[in-house]
């Protein structure tokens, strides 16, 4: 039975929460805060309970009405309704939670949030999955034959086998909407089969687009088997009616149980096979299989805020790690004496180094490994003290021994990059141990999702003793 619940707060996954008149917590998928609501309270666990939006009583006033028509089934930009004002409130308060609750030190300054200067449009890259089964809206389920349509869009959470038919997408700039329709009109044309995800097979499994603020557009084709003329015919069907739209054109065969493609040969059909991006006065070039971050106008921003913390004067060591592709080290190499990048994946690596050559940069030197294996006293003797660390894990944050290492490392200044604001909060807390939090500031790089990105300066207590490495 519906239950009749205020939601006050967002949490875990951006899902709002509110209690139930039992007074038990819950998280409800499709609510705001401020709504006041009937929920279906499907799961109680010992202490909480999740539920689903069954009938608004009364909208919050933070609400508003999604822009996208696909927003009901898709799943992708699940804070369509909440005003984006609002959204950036909910960001900039889960950093600071995270750092009153799980840190738990004092922070000098909390800036406001970075909104992003595009709310729509702002992804660089977006990956569409081809099936043979669409995922239904609640209206068609009772039509069995509309199941047994093909789709290109989005897999659906939940639904392994299904994939949502995407018409028109707002998270990356045309045209992205007109190729990936063109491919699903063509593929029907042709009677080209879509994949099918249960039986793993079917030609047409996946289409990657990547899309430069330079105006260049890459598409990666992804083939269940290898049929030359089929390809040859399906392409050229695509140039013909997209040419001027398409930098390039790659494809590559994937005969495997999964859609990784990172280990399979990439075949250059049109162009040349890679696009070329720009941040600030760097270029960067970006392989079918290369890693960038994916909105391209704030990542610079979030470089520049990385920067402006790092207070760089021209003479400094400093090491990046978990640097990707290079790009934060590259990015701070005309402004310090020397920078270091590990990153853990070698393409990453390779493309720092492309990345280094093109752009003239002689002071970054990369590093292929796992940072807290590759960070030891001997590292430190070839390369001397850092005087700033920059740190931009992956989600689950530094491993603890890499943290402790940098506690022995005592780099005057810390910039810890993050894109998720507990794992953060973690691994300062075991920082704090010698650092002083000066600054923290959030940037929201993926509006209407709850992901949200933060910034923070660390610096040295003149306390803090200088170890023996
Ligand atoms: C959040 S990304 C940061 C990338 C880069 N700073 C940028 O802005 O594009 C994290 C990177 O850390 C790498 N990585 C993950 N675990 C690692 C580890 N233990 N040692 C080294 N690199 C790691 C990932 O491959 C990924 O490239």
């Amino acid at each position: 039975m519906a239950e009749a619940v205020t939601l006050y707060g967002l949490a875990d996954k951006g899902r709002a929460v509110g209690r139930t008149p039992e007074g038990m917590v819950v998280f409800v998928e499709g609510a705001v805060p401020g709504d006041v609501a009937d929920v279906w309270v499907f799961k109680k666990r010992s202490g909480f309970a999740e539920g689903r939006l069954e009938r608004l009583r009364v909208p919050s006033p933070q609400r508003v009405t999604p822009f996208c028509r696909h927003f009901a089934v898709c799943g992708g930009c699940k804070w369509q309704h909440l005003a984006y004002s609002a959204q950036l409130e909910h960001k900039q308060q889960a950093v600071v939670d995270a750092f009153e609750r799980i840190a738990k030190v004092p922070v000098g300054e909390f800036l406001p949030i970075l909104p992003a200067p595009q709310t729509t449009h702002y992804r660089n890259k977006l990956e569409f999955g081809f099936a043979n089964r669409r995922w239904l809206l609640p209206e068609e389920i009772a039509d069995p034959t509309i199941e047994a349509q093909p789709a290109v869009g989005f897999h659906r959470a939940g639904a392994f086998d299904k994939v949502v038919d995407i018409h028109e997408c707002w998270l990356q700039a045309e045209p992205s909407n007109l190729i990936r329709n063109e491919a699903r009109r063509i593929a029907l044309e042709q009677g080209l089969s879509f994949y099918d995800l249960r039986r793993q097979q079917g030609f047409l499994r996946n289409l990657m687009l990547r899309l430069t603020t330079t105006g260049e557009v890459l598409a990666l084709f992804s083939f269940g088997y290898n049929d030359p003329k089929a390809i040859q015919r399906y392409l050229d069907a695509l140039l013909e009616r997209l040419d001027e739209h398409l930098t390039t054109v790659v494809y590559c065969i994937n005969p495997k149980a999964n859609d990784i493609v990172l280990d399979l040969e990439m075949i250059t059909y049109k162009g040349k096979g890679f696009v070329v991006e720009q941040l600030g006065d760097l270029h960067f070039k970006i392989g079918p299989k290369s890693f960038f971050q994916t909105n391209s106008v704030q990542a610079k921003n979030l470089y520049d805020t990385a920067l402006d913390f790092a207070s760089l004067t021209g003479r400094e060591t400093v090491f990046d790690l978990y640097t990707g592709t290079g790009s934060i080290a590259l990015y701070a190499a005309r402004h310090c004496g020397q920078v270091i990048g590990i990153e853990e994946v070698p393409e990453a690596i390779a493309d720092a180094e492309e990345n280094r050559r093109l752009n003239g940069i002689e002071n970054a030197l990369f590093y292929v490994g796992d940072v807290k294996d590759l960070l030891t006293p001997a590292f430190v003797e070839q390369h001397g003290r850092p005087d700033v660390v920059i740190t931009d894990p992956p989600r689950a944050g530094m491993h603890e021994r890499a943290v402790r290492f940098l506690l022995e490392l005592a780099a005057p200044r810390i910039v810890y990059v993050s894109c998720n604001p507990a794992t953060q909060a973690r691994d300062v807390q075991l920082l704090a141990e010698k650092y002083d939090v000066l600054r923290v500031r959030a940037v929201d790089m993926f509006p209407h999702t709850h992901h949200v990105e933060s910034v923070a300066l660390l610096q040295l207590r003149s306390s803090a003793k200088m170890t023996g490495l």
